[in-house]
C-alpha cells in the first residue's frame, strides 16, 4: 500500500526499563519497514553522538558526576536538539522510530526522587509521539540478561522504582493525550515472538498518519 500524499510519517516511540529488548525490536522494525520499501529512521535517546549526548554518556558510565536536576535537563536538551529534524522527517513522510523518549526522562528522574511535575516540564511541547509502545518484562528476566548492571541505573532497586514511575507516566499520557497513544506490551518470549506481537499491535500506522504533529503534554 502506498502512502497518500496528504499523510505524514508516523512518530513511534518504544519505551521500557533497561534490558527489556527495546533496542533489538526498534532496529528490527526499522529494517522491516525499509525492506518493505518505506522510509523509516531510527532515533535513539539519549543520542550520545552530540556534545550534550557525550556528557550524558559520561554520566551513565559513571565517568562523571552530575546533579540530578542538571542531568535531567541535559536529557531533555538532548531531545530538543533533535526535535527539528524529527519534525522535518515526519513532514517529509518518513516514519521516525524512537528508542526511548521523554517518558524515560520522567520515569528515571522521578525514580531518583525529583518531583514528577519538575520532570515533565522541560519536555513540554516537544513533538508528540503518535504511538508509544511500552515493553514490560519481569525484573528477574531483565536482570538476568547479559550486560545488566553495566550502566548507572541498572540496579534492581532503581529499575523497580522506575517501573512504578512508568505506571504514573502511562496514566498521564492517557489523561492528556488519550488511551490510543500508549500500548503496553508483554516483552517475554523470543525475539521473533515479540516482533510478531509488536507487528500486530502497530497495525497500519507505519503507512502514514493524517493531521498535524501534536505537542507533548499540551
Ligand atoms: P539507553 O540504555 O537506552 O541508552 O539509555 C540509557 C539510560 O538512560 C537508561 O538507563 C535510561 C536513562 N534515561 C534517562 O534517565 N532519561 C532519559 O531522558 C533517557 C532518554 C534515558
Ligand atoms: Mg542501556
Amino acid at each position: 500500500q502506498s502512502t497518500s500524499s496528504s499523510s505524514r510519517g508516523a512518530f513511534i516511540v518504544f519505551e521500557g526499563l533497561d534490558r527489556c529488548g527495546k533496542s533489538t525490536q526498534v532496529s528490527r522494525l526499522v529494517d522491516r519497514l525499509e525492506r518493505e520499501g518505506r522510509k523509516a529512521r531510527l532515533q535513539k535517546f539519549p543520542d550520545r553522538t552530540t556534545a550534550i549526548g557525550k556528557m550524558i554518556d559520561a554520566y551513565l558510565q559513571s565517568k562523571a558526576e552530575m546533579d540530578d536536576h542538571a542531568i535531567h535537563l541535559l536529557f531533555s536538551a538532548n531531545r530538543w536538539e533533535c526535535a527539528a529534524a524529527i519534525k522535518r522527517d515526519l513532514e517529509q513522510g518518513i516514519t521516525v522510530i524512537a528508542d526511548r523518549y521523554a517518558f524515560s526522562g520522567i520515569a528515571f528522574s522521578a525514580a531518583k526522587g525529583l518531583p514528577f511535575d519538575f520532570c515533565l516540564q522541560p519536555d513540554k511541547s516537544l513533538p508528540l509521539p503518535d504511538l508509544t509502545l511500552y515493553l514490560t518484562l519481569p525484573q528477574e528476566e531483565a536482570s538476568g540478561r547479559s550486560q545488566f548492571g553495566e550502566e548507572r541505573y541498572e540496579t534492581v532497586s532503581m529499575q523497580q522504582a522506575t517501573r512504578k514511575q512508568f505506571a504514573l507516566v502511562a496514566q498521564e499520557v492517557i489523561k492528556i493525550h488519550g488511551e490510543d497513544r500508549w500500548i503496553e506490551i508483554d516483552a517475554r518470549g523470543t525475539i521473533e515472538e515479540l516482533e510478531d506481537r509488536i507487528k500486530g499491535l502497530i497495525g497500519n500506522v507505519t503507512e502514514g498518519v493524517n493531521g498535524d504533529i501534536g505537542r507533548l503534554w499540551v
